[in-house]
């Protein structure tokens, strides 16, 4: 009998501590997010399908965290679209080529980077994981590509700058109407060595995000790299901090920021071709195009959809990054294919940080360069200028219907 209370003893102490040991993990989690339990994971992500990460995701973000990093404007048809009109074209496999290890390394404003895919900027990462940006940034440069840092991260740029160890990282900017902070906040940008300055231009207002609505989601996190006179960021949903900001742009904007920095001006959320014509007249050094991964105006076209026409007016004066629905290694070729010279993945970044923090982010990248690899070898292609030659084949059934 005493044996048998012996062993009942034993396993109660040995479930507290299990217990104790959970309790502390969150109160630590909950320390570092300010109450909202983020994901602590670090771990490597199997990935068969980048979609799969989708519903993983789902079950370790909070579902107001998840329903802003993962939803689109209205009914999400424009953010379905930028997967499904990549369907819209074909790669016309080439055989007998000897391809087998084709180089996918490739560079893009004079960086050398290991795969023709960056890590586009997105909001608040903390959502995902306590790490946040820098686990983020710890991730991409282990995968030797590029961090752009969203002006509304949740780690500050010196943070995400120590997590990148002089790999290059991007500032996205979004301007403020306090014209000191906007200098101060790309002086800060240069001087810890970020290497461009991406002005995004599609969010003069946001996008009609039912999610979020449904959620009454507003940042349980502060976003640090938002003018503290304009708004205080906890608390409050997107579309207030984007009324915050300054929403009026026109191109004079691009030629302000270019008089605040010597680094490379890219504008993003272009999806005309005359508004990449005027960007590049303002004196931008790189057009994104991007429908913002279908978050603002529902109803517009699939990023890919306006690709090759933004291409065709920029004739190669500067170079073009693409963003919204890469998923796999044939969208990553059907975009260089159209006219990119690099793409830039969001939400992929965001559920692989939730899922093995940097570990997770790093699994990613490694999935979609042996995916664009093996497309690759089955397309016959050995480089990325290969890739940029070669002609898709409009899908006969897409020419003339809307699926
Ligand atoms: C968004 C912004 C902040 O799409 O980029 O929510």
């Amino acid at each position: 009998m005493k044996k048998i209370i012996f062993i009942l003893c034993v396993c109660l102490v040995f479930l507290l501590i299990v217990w104790l040991v959970g309790y502390m993990h969150n109160v630590q989690a909950e320390k570092v997010t300010g109450g909202y339990i983020a994901s602590t994971r670090d771990t490597d992500v199997e990935i068969v399908d980048i979609d799969d990460l989708e519903d993983l995701a789902e079950q370790v973000i909070p579902s107001g965290g998840f329903g802003y990093i993962y939803g689109g404007a209205e009914t999400e048809f424009t953010m379905a679209r930028n997967e499904s009109a990549f369907d819209c074209v074909d790669i016309v496999p080439r055989v007998l080529t000897g391809v087998v290890e084709p180089d996918i390394t490739t560079s893009i404003l004079g960086i050398d980077i290991s795969l023709p895919v960056i890590a586009a900027p997105a909001a608040a990462h903390g959502l995902a994981h306590v790490s946040a940006e820098a686990g983020s940034a710890r991730g991409v440069a282990a995968s030797g590509t590029i961090m752009s840092v969203s002006t509304y991260s949740s780690s500050t740029l010196q943070e995400i700058a120590d997590a990148g160890q002089g790999a290059p990282q991007w500032f996205q900017l979004y301007l403020s109407k306090d014209k000191d902070h906007n200098r101060n906040i790309v002086k800060q940008a240069e001087d810890l060595g970020y290497r461009a300055i991406i002005l995004t231009v599609d969010a003069p207002v946001g996008g009609n995000r039912f999610r979020d609505k449904y959620n009454d989601f507003k940042f349980p996190l502060e976003l640090p790299n938002v003018a503290k006179k304009s708004i205080k960021t906890k608390g409050q949903g997107i579309n207030k901090i984007f009324s915050a900001a300054q929403n009026e742009l026109t191109p004079y904007d691009i030629m302000y920021v270019k008089s605040l920095t010597k680094l490379p001006v890219i504008v993003k959320g272009i999806q005309h071709p005359d508004d990449a014509e005027t960007a590049i007249l303002a004196g931008a050094d790189a057009i994104w195009v991007s429908n913002h991964g279908g978050r603002q105006l529902d109803g517009a076209p699939a990023s890919f959809e306006v690709l090759s026409d933004v291409a065709k007016r920029v004739n190669k004066r500067v170079p073009i990054i693409f963003d919204s629905g890469i998923r796999r290694g044939q969208h990553v070729f059907k975009a260089l294919a159209s006219g990119a010279d690099v793409v830039a993945i969001g939400r992929p970044v965001i559920y692989g940080l939730a899922l093995g923090g940097w570990r997770g982010v790093v699994s990613v990248f490694n999935y979609l360069k042996d995916d664009l690899r093996r497309v690759m070898i089955l397309a016959g292609t050995e480089n990325i200028d290969d890739i940029k030659n070669t002609k898709l084949r409009p899908r006969i059934s897409c020419v003339n219907s809307c699926e």
